[in-house]
């Protein structure tokens, strides 16, 4: 086990946080190669008689250390931005598996991604793919496309996460993109190169993705009788993860899912999955400052906050807290808040836990949409970041200095 305690103390392989601590300080992000490797590793084996690719989602953590790990593993990249392009670039990754996927890709964008030799835009509107046509004139080249096709399914998660409902903003409507697909097929500046859907996040069990990969599999065979032939079918991510006690089916079930819903279809699968890669692969380690008590509830203020881990606080999500120290100390009941100046400002509610002031704990399943959606509020630096790697720690990134961040300020 990646995250483990031995002799009382919680590792990061064979690494004890309280070491990694003493060595980075904290708050610090703590991630293990070996589960981000297994994790690829499972969508490796349950692909491998299809020809397939798995692209990771950069969105869910974009440190350069895992997109290089990802990159070496053999993965392809699924992006959102300009910045997100640069990034994987500079970790190594081929540009012919590289998907750039979003609702609002700006001509900037567009260019950047067209020049670099992307293997697909994923398309939103009818509008994008004028532009996508016009810059593709301008620079004299043929963009690759698909089509997000939106297949209005539910698949069954948060809100705002789910993503392939009619009245969600992602893709184009299912009945609209045979159309959409003839009008690209008609332009000298594109080349449609395949098709895809990503229908929300988090999910536990494959069935709304199998049935969004149904509808895809029969657009497409409608698409091949009217001669417009495809490379990929791209069926998104949303495998989800356990965080508390979820019942999550294997990865080799979504997969056999997908499989099953293509039968038949030769065009190359492509998955994009994000937390299922990284979620589990990371903790959050954090201090506790102060133990407090107001009116009958208790308190651990820790140094971590919502600017570094916001998905308690914008999705009421669920983060295991855990001592890095097993203690016999009274536990009690806790709330573990930050010092940001919210109310929102919590990793956790209602936690049996005993702890001291000064004792580190361990905010699990932070791998995924936990740095990569931090900011500097309150003036606050965002946390380190290290790579554990058997019994080596390194540091990934530095924790910010508050010099940086108002180096880009000016007095007028
Ligand atoms: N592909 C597309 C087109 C996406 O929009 C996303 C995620 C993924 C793939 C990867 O999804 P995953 O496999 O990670 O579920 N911040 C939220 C999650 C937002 C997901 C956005 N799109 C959270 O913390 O739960």
């Amino acid at each position: 086990m990646a995250f483990a305690y031995r002799g009382g103390v919680l590792c990061a392989e064979q690494v004890s946080l309280d070491e990694i601590a003493r060595r980075f300080g904290t708050p610090c992000y703590v991630y293990s190669r070996a589960l981000i490797e297994s994790a690829y590793g499972g969508f490796a084996r349950a692909l491998r008689r299809r020809d397939a690719l798995v692209c990771y989602s950069v969105k869910a953590n974009s440190n350069l250390a895992v997109l290089a790990l990802m990159a070496r593993l053999g993965a392809g990249f699924d992006i959102v931005s300009g910045g997100e392009l640069a990034r994987v670039l500079a970790a190594g990754a081929d540009p012919a598996k590289i998907l750039f996927s979003g609702v609002g890709k700006s001509a900037a964008e567009i260019e950047q991604a067209l020049r670099a030799g992307v293997r697909c835009l994923n398309l939103e509107s009818e509008a994008e793919l004028a532009r996508v046509d016009s810059v593709a004139a301008r620079l004299g080249s043929r963009a690759p496309i698909a089509f997000r096709v939106n297949p209005d399914i539910d698949a069954k998660t948060h809100a705002y996460i789910s993503t392939g409902m009619r009245h969600d903003k992602f893709g184009v409507p299912y009945g609209e993109s045979e159309r959409l697909y003839r009008e690209a097929s008609r332009s000298p500046h594109v080349q449609i190169v395949g098709i895809g859907c990503h229908i929300g996040s988090q999910m536990l069990q494959p069935a709304p993705l199998a049935a969004a990969v149904a509808r895809l599999a029969s657009l497409a065979a409608r698409l091949e009788r009217a001669g417009i032939a495809l490379r990929h079918i791209d069926v998104g991510g949303g495998l989800g993860i356990r965080y508390r006690n979820e019942r999550v089916a294997p990865v080799g079930r979504f997969v056999a899912s997908c499989l099953k819903a293509l039968r038949g279809r030769k065009e190359t699968l492509i998955l994009d999955p994000g937390r299922a890669l990284v979620g589990n692969a990371g903790v959050l380690l954090t201090r506790v400052e102060y133990v407090k008590r107001n009116g009958a509830r208790r308190f651990l203020v820790v140094d971590a906050a919502m600017n570094d881990l916001l998905r308690p606080a914008l999705y009421g999500a669920w983060h295991d807290v855990v001592p890095v120290r097993k203690n016999r100390g009274r536990r009690a009941v806790y709330d573990v808040v930050g010092p940001v100046c919210e109310s929102a400002d919590f990793l956790a509610r209602g936690r049996r836990l005993a702890a001291r002031e000064g004792d580190l704990l361990a905010v699990r399943s932070a791998g995924a949409y936990a740095m990569a959606m931090s900011s500097n509020y309150n003036s606050r630096p965002r946390a380190a970041e290290v790579m554990v790697d058997g019994d080596k720690a390194q540091l990934v990134r530095s924790r910010e200095t508050v010099e940086q961040l108002f180096a880009l300020e000016r007095i007028p």
